[in-house]
């Protein structure tokens, strides 16, 4: 079974967090570093894949590749369960008069275990809405995938002192009550961090990645202790390292660095061990 198990591997103990509050006296589960390879992607780029494939055995981190959905089913052959693929985006119904769409259950059919939904992108292009990404998310589970949503602040609400209340904001509408350690990831993602070579410092990355838990366990409860949140914006190869050892980061939500299987093997090896 393509996927089976990523990323519900091992527990490691949390880190940074004890003595802060009770409530994060929990595990935190293997890091995850998903890579995202938005609309690009032709049969040729399966090579990376394959190459991929044959670095991430040591990996100490579970590992997802999101390629563009033409490409999802090609890959499942072509990686054997080497690490996990996933959608970039499903629709919320299961089938029926949406053209263009891809369902979840289609997602996972292809061998798809995870799909990202929420991301700034479709928020900013598709007018995607924390309701929409909410039940995009129950879709995702219902086709029994994985779903990671995302959140972040654009630039103005960070220069403006809003980025922790649009993210707590954004956590309120768009993760569904029922969601659990087990069947979602947060990636946080500044939306003027992605794709510009900016990233947040480390302090105010780690300090996002508190709150954000603090707000999840104020909405879900403890089955928001173990959630993996992710960082997602301008990682590479150079910076992966420091962005995944601080406080409370689960992992990696790569874009234009996952494209190439030689950096992307750079980040997975950057994981916490
Ligand atoms: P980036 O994209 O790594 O190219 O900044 C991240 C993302 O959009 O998920």
């Amino acid at each position: 079974m393509i996927g089976a198990g990523h990323w519900c591997g091992k527990p490691r103990p949390i880190k940074g967090l004890a003595g802060i509050s009770g409530l994060f006296r929990g595990l935190l589960m293997r890091q995850l570093v998903a890579g995202n390879w938005k609309m690009n992607g032709l049969s040729a780029d399966l090579a990376e894949l394959e190459a991929l494939k044959g670095g991430v055995g040591e990996a100490a981190c579970d590992v997802l590749v999101c390629p563009p959905a033409t490409l999802i089913a090609r890959a499942t052959w072509a990686v054997k369960g080497a690490f996990a693929l996933g959608g970039q985006d499903c629709h919320a119904e299961i089938s029926g008069a949406f053209t263009g769409e891809v369902s979840a259950e289609m997602l996972k059919d292809a061998g798809a275990s995870a799909v990202i939904v929420g991301h700034s992108e479709r928020r900013q292009y598709s007018g995607e809405t924390d309701a929409i990404v909410a039940s995009k998310a129950k879709a995702a589970w219902r086709a029994g995938l994985k779903a990671i949503i995302c959140i972040g602040e654009t630039e103005a609400q960070r220069q403006g002192g809003e980025a922790n209340m649009v993210c707590q904001g954004q956590l309120a509408g768009s993760v569904p009550a029922d969601a659990t350690a087990d069947n979602t990831a947060i990636a946080y993602e500044p939306v003027w961090a992605i794709g510009t070579g900016r990233t947040p410092t480390s302090d105010d990355i780690a300090a996002m990645h508190l709150h954000i838990r603090r707000s999840l366990v104020e909405h879900l409860g403890p089955a928001a202790m173990g959630m993996l949140i992710l960082y997602g914006g301008s990682v590479k190869p150079s910076n992966a390292a420091e962005i995944l050892a601080l406080p409370d980061v689960g992992g990696a939500l790569v874009g234009g660095a996952s494209l190439k299987a030689k950096d992307f093997l750079a980040i997975i090896a950057a994981c916490a061990k």
